[in-house]
């Protein structure tokens, strides 16, 4: 019997925003697993018939083995992740393990897109992102810092919004500072910021600030970062970037 893997993006946390498609796997799944703040995120989807598995963070890899072992004996496994589960999320996990498996023993598997944490901060800020842009996560636990900010030294360099993730938590106070001096060095003071934290969830909150006057200490685990372009400017209560790289055009 051949078992489904479903690797399953939520979104950024408001149930409007999950995909239907995301909705139906997580109700159709024998198996639900996923770090437990996520799964308290989709306790509405959840049945007692099912089997739920609540993660814990730093056990990523153990929970994507367990939920391949899951669908490798033919169940149908939901695995779920906030935002998309391709952008720091648990899909590159998921699929590592099965390629692991003999490949007549792997179970099929399907990774959902979800609404990732830099287009909800983004929509909810105006639409700063509306040219070219990058993610980075300023999370040094699986890439070192040094190569952390050459990342963001060179982006910062070619001019390109910016949606910083994972930007500060308790233990890692510091990144988001010498994150900020970094970009500093390519951008002026006055460069538009919005810190938006908890995207599309009821305690939604953003703050439109530059990169002169941000306050980091504000700024914490659901908070994306965004930091505009040489071309992005605020329009009343939003950040707009023109869709041209070319200062002062406003296509
Ligand atoms: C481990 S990453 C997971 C990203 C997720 N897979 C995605 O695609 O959005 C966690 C980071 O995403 C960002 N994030 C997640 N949900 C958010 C939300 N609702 N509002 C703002 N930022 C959010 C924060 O920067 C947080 O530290």
């Amino acid at each position: 019997m051949t078992g489904l893997l479903t690797v399953v993006g939520l979104g950024p946390g408001g149930t409007a925003h999950r995909t239907e498609a995301a909705v139906t796997a997580v109700r159709q799944a024998e198996v639900v697993l996923g770090y437990a703040p996520y799964l308290d995120g989709c306790a509405d989807l959840l049945g007692p018939e099912q089997t739920v598995v609540r993660g814990r963070m730093t056990e990523e890899g153990l929970r994507a083995a367990q939920a391949v072992e899951f669908a490798a004996t033919g169940r149908r496994v939901a695995l779920v992740s906030s935002g998309d589960a391709g952008v720091y999320g648990m899909a590159t996990l998921a699929l590592s393990a099965v390629a692991e498996l003999d490949p007549g023993t792997r179970p099929r598997v399907e990774v959902l897109p979800g609404v990732t944490a830099a287009l909800a901060a983004s929509a909810v800020a105006g639409a700063p992102l509306a040219h070219d842009f990058a993610c980075l996560t300023l999370s040094s636990l699986l890439t070192p810092w040094a190569e952390v900010e050459r990342r963001l030294r060179a982006v910062a360099a070619a001019d390109l919004a910016l949606a910083l993730y994972n930007p500060r938590s308790n233990g890692r106070e510091w990144q988001l500072d010498r994150a900020r001096e970094v970009v500093l060095e390519h951008r002026p003071g006055a460069t538009p910021v919005a810190l938006v934290t908890d995207a599309t969830r009821a305690e939604q909150r953003v703050a439109l600030t530059t990169l002169d006057d941000m306050d980091c200490s504000s700024v914490g685990m659901t908070t994306t970062v965004l930091i505009g372009s040489s071309t992005t400017r605020r329009i009343g209560d939003w950040l707009v970037t023109p869709r041209s790289a070319l200062p002062g055009s406003t296509t």
